[in-house]
Order: structure tokens, then sequence, then C-alpha cells
């Protein structure tokens, strides 16, 4: 259906990315990788201890370097962790392997979603995440998602939202062979 390129979801933290990456994979056949589950993996350590013993610098190097060798990669569904499609040379390098969605939703409803998930794996939301955290870290980072197609999720079930990515990549992969 597809051609061989990866699909890479990017968005702020609770948007849906890995929820709806393993729905992908699973419509598509492909298979799927969550960038922070494979640092947890590989490291031995959750993202928040990670953060805690060597610093946010420390994770963003494994991102890179991580963004290098899934680049070599195809016919994958890539999660992202939400900030490591905002460097542009990680975006650079994973754009050349495939098509880069980003998932969208409001402030409040990535509060609720965030707040009843019990991932324990955001140390920027702190203990206890709050709108106001949400809206200052979604203000600094909206211009760089908007280098990204968008698709809003709130309201919506995963089901709709694969449906939308399916559409979306056909097009985008129409338009490029045009
Ligand atoms: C981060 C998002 C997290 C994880 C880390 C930092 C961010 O991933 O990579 O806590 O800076 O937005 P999710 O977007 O999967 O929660």
């Amino acid at each position: 259906m597809f051609s061989a390129k990866n699909i890479i979801l990017t968005g702020f933290m609770g948007c849906g990315k890995t929820t709806v990456g393993r729905a992908l994979a699973e419509e598509l056949g492909r298979c799927f990788i969550d960038t922070d589950q494979l640092i947890v993996q590989r490291k031995g350590l959750s993202v928040a201890e990670i953060f805690a013993r060597h610093g946010e610098d420390f994770f963003r190097v494994i991102e890179r370097q991580l963004a290098a060798e899934l680049a070599q990669e195809k016919e994958l569904v890539i999660a992202t962790g939400g900030k490591m499609m905002l460097d542009l040379a990680n975006a650079d390098l994973l754009r050349k392997s495939g098509i880069i969605l980003c998932l969208t939703a409001s402030a409040e409803e990535i509060l609720q979603r965030v707040a009843t998930e019990g991932k324990p794996q955001r140390p920027l939301l702190g203990e206890s995440p709050s709108l106001e955290k949400i809206e200052q870290l979604l203000q600094q980072r909206y211009g760089g998602y908007a280098a990204f197609p968008q698709i809003a999720t709130d309201r919506k079930r995963p089901e709709e939202i694969v449906c939308r990515i399916v559409e979306m990549v056909k097009s985008i992969e129409k338009r490029q062979q045009s």
C-alpha cells in the first residue's frame, strides 16, 4: 500500500504517540519502535532515572544517537519522545528515512491524559503535572511542532487517528511522486 518509508510520530507528551503508533503499526503490519522505551531498555533505567542521575543533556545525546540509527531503517512506525524531533539535526536525519507527522491535543486534554495514564516517565512535568506547566512548554515548542503536518487528537479514538494518518501518508506520498 505504501512505500517502505518509516512513519515517524512527534508531538507533545500525552498526545498519543505510543498508543496510536502501536495501533498504526498493527494496522500496517509493521514493526513498532518507541524511542523512550528503547532507551529505557538499553540503559536499564527509566527516563526519570536517566534525567535524575545523568541529566537531560545526556538523554538528548542518546536521542541523537538513536535518530542516526533509526534513519538507517525502513518500514517502521516510530513514536519519538516529545522533544526528539524538535532538534533540527534529528528531524533532518529521520525525514530522509520517512514521513514525520505531529499529533496535537489541547493543554486540557493533555493534562487529563497524563494525569490518568500513570506513565512514570515524564520528569519535565514533575510529580503532579499542572495546566500552567503544560501551557508554558506548549508555548515554547509551538513553532517547532508547526514544522510538521499536524493531526488533532482531542476527543478522537486511536482508530480514528490511525485512519487519518493513513490518509495523510497516502496523500503526502502521492504528492511526492508527482
Ligand atoms: C519528553 C517527552 C517524553 C520523554 C522525556 C522528555 C519531552 O516522551 O522523552 O520525558 O521533552 O517532551 P513522551 O512524549 O513519549 O512522553
